[in-house]
C-alpha cells in the first residue's frame, strides 16, 4: 500500500514513520521547502523521544519513507492520502482555522488520477470531512475517491508508543469499500487486539473532540477539587487516589496541577464549544472548563506572590518550560504563563528546561536562561517546578540548599513530599495540599 501524509507536524511525521514501521511505502509532503530539506538531512523539526531514529531507519535503511514538497509527485500511484495539517484556533475566535485543510483538499483533488482514499487525521470539527468530499467531488468523479475520518489520539512526549499501541482505532466512513481499506491498513494493530471501532463520519469527528474535551474536563475538575482541598486541609493526591480506584472514574488524568496546556486541549475545548454553539446548543460545562483553565495560571501566580510577598527585588528559579515533559513544545505552556505574570510584577525569572531553553528564549527574551537546574537556583528566593521532567524528580536538595537565598519550593506538579522537604529545611507548597 502506498501512503501519502500531507503536513509534517507531530501527527504527520509520527504517523508516517510508524506506518513505514508497519512496512508501508510512505511519502510525507509539506509545502514548507526548508522543512522538507531538513527532514531529508535527517533533522526532525521538533523534539520527540525516538522519532529521529525511526525517521532515519526508514529514510536510509528500509527506504520506505521519503519527503517531498511536491504533492503531484507524492500522489503518483498513492492509495491513501492523509490530511495531517494543523487546525489551530483562529485569531481572537474559538473556531478552528481550517484554511490549511481546505487548501490541501483542493490540491489533492487536482492530483487524483486513480481510485484514492482521502483520510482526515487532523482534528477537525464535525462536518469538515463531508465538506472535503464536496470540494473533491467538484473535480473528481465519485467512483474515483472516498473520504474517511480517522482521528489520531497520540500524545506529545509518548507519541510513537501511543501510535503503535493505541487504546483504539476510529474509522468514520460512509461505505463498506473505504471501511475495508482502512481495516486492512490497520491490520498490524488488529493483530495486537487493538479495538477497531467503525462509525459514521460525523460520529468519528465528534469522538476526537469529545475525548479531548472530556479529559480536559477531568483535569479542571480535579484542579477545582484541589482548590477546595487547599482550603480545608485535605490532600488532592489522596482524594484522586481514592476516586481513581473506582473503575468507572479511572485514575488517569486526575493529576492536579497548574492547568492544562499544549497545542490540543485548549484549542479543542474552544472549537468543540463553538461547534455546539452553531447548533444552538449551550455547552456550558466546557465553557466553564475553558474559563477556569484560562484563569488558573494568573491565580497561581497571585498565590505565589501573596504567600511570600515577592516584589521587584525577588528572584525565582523556574524548572520546566515546555507544556509537559519529553517535548520542546511551549505552545500554551502554563509554566510560561505563570512566569510571565510573575515577571510582569517585576520579579526576576531564572529558568531552565532540558530541551526548551532555545525555543523559549526567542519569545521570552527578558527571562534569564541557565544550563541546569542548579545554576538557575543560585541566589533564588524560591524554586517553581512548572513541568515534571524526570530530572526534576530526584533533585539534590543539599546542593540546592547551598545555592539558594531562601529555601522555598512551589511544586506545581506535586512530585515531592511535603514532610520530606520540610525535614530538609525547605518551606514546601504543592497544589491542593
Ligand atoms: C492530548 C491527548 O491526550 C491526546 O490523546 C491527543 O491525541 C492530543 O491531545 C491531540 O489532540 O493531538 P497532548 O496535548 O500531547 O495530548 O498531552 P497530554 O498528555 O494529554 O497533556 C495535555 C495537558 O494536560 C498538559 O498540559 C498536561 O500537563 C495536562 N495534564 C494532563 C494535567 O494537568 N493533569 C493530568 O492528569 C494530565
Amino acid at each position: 500500500m502506498k501512503l501519502v501524509l500531507v503536513g509534517t507536524g507531530y501527527v504527520g511525521l509520527v504517523s508516517g514513520s510508524c506506518f513505514a514501521e508497519f512496512g508501508y511505502d510512505v511519502t510525507c509532503v509539506d509545502k514548507d521547502k526548508s522543512r522538507i530539506l531538513e527532514l531529508k538531512k535527517g533533522k526532525c523539526p521538533f523534539f520527540e523521544p525516538g522519532i529521529e531514529e525511526l525517521l532515519s531507519k526508514h529514510r536510509d535503511q528500509t527506504k520506505l519513507l521519503s519527503f517531498t514538497s511536491s504533492l503531484p509527485e507524492a500522489m503518483e500511484g498513492a492509495d491513501i492520502i492523509f490530511i495531517t495539517v494543523g487546525t489551530p484556533s483562529k485569531r481572537l475566535e474559538e473556531d478552528a482555522d481550517l484554511s490549511a485543510v481546505w487548501n490541501v483538499a483542493k490540491d489533492i483533488a487536482n492530483n487524483i488520477k486513480k481510485y484514492s482514499l482521502v483520510v482526515t487525521k487532523s482534528t477537525v470539527p464535525v462536518g469538515t470531512t463531508k465538506e472535503i468530499k464536496k470540494i473533491i467531488s467538484k473535480i473528481v468523479p465519485k467512483e474515483n475517491f472516498d473520504v474517511v475520518s480517522n482521528p489520531e489520539f497520540l500524545r506529545e512526549g509518548s507519541a510513537i508508543n501511543d501510535f503503535m499501541r493505541p487504546d483504539r482505532i476510529i474509522i468514520g466512513a460512509d461505505n463498506e469499500k473505504s471501511t475495508k481499506i482502512m481495516k486492512e491498513l490497520y491490520r498490524p494493530l488488529y493483530l495486537l487486539e487493538t479495538p477497531i471501532i467503525t462509525s459514521s463520519i460525523e460520529s468519528s469527528e465528534i469522538i476526537k473532540y469529545a475525548s479531548n474535551s472530556f479529559l480536559a474536563t477531568k483535569i479542571s475538575f480535579i484542579n477545582q477539587v484541589a482548590d477546595l482541598c487547599e482550603s480545608v486541609g485535605a490532600d488532592v493526591q489522596e482524594v484522586a487516589k481514592g476516586m481513581g480506584v473506582d473503575k468507572r472514574i479511572g485514575s488517569k488524568f486526575l493529576n492536579a496541577g497548574p492547568g492544562f496546556g499544549g497545542s490540543c486541549f485548549p484549542k479543542d475545548v474552544k472549537a468543540f464549544t463553538s461547534s455546539a454553539k452553531k447548533q444552538n446548543i449551550n455547552f456550558s460545562i466546557l465553557e466553564a472548563v475553558n474559563s477556569y483553565n484560562q484563569n488558573r495560571p494568573l491565580e497561581i501566580s497571585k498565590k505565589i506572590i501573596n504567600l511570600k510577598k515577592y516584589n521587584k527585588n525577588s528572584k525565582l528559579a523556574l524548572f520546566g518550560l515546555s507544556f509537559k515533559p519529553n517535548t520542546d513544545d511551549i505552545r500554551d505552556s502554563t509554566s510560561l504563563k505563570i512566569a510571565q505574570h510573575l515577571f510582569d510584577q517585576g520579579i526576576m525569572i531564572n529558568c531552565y528546561d532540558p530541551v526548551s531553553n532555545d525555543n523559549t528564549m526567542d519569545l521570552f527574551p527578558k527571562f534569564n536562561f541557565f544550563k541546569n537546574a542548579y545554576e538557575a537556583s543560585e541566589g533564588a528566593d524560591a524554586i517553581i517546578i512548572g513541568t515534571e521532567w524526570n530530572e526534576f524528580r530526584a533533585l539534590n536538595f543539599l546542593k540546592l540548599k547551598s545555592l539558594m537565598k531562601n529555601l522555598v519550593i512551589f511544586d506545581l506538579r506535586n512530585i515531592y513530599n511535603k514532610q520530606e522537604l520540610s525535614d530538609l529545611g525547605f518551606e514546601y507548597y504543592g497544589i491542593g495540599k
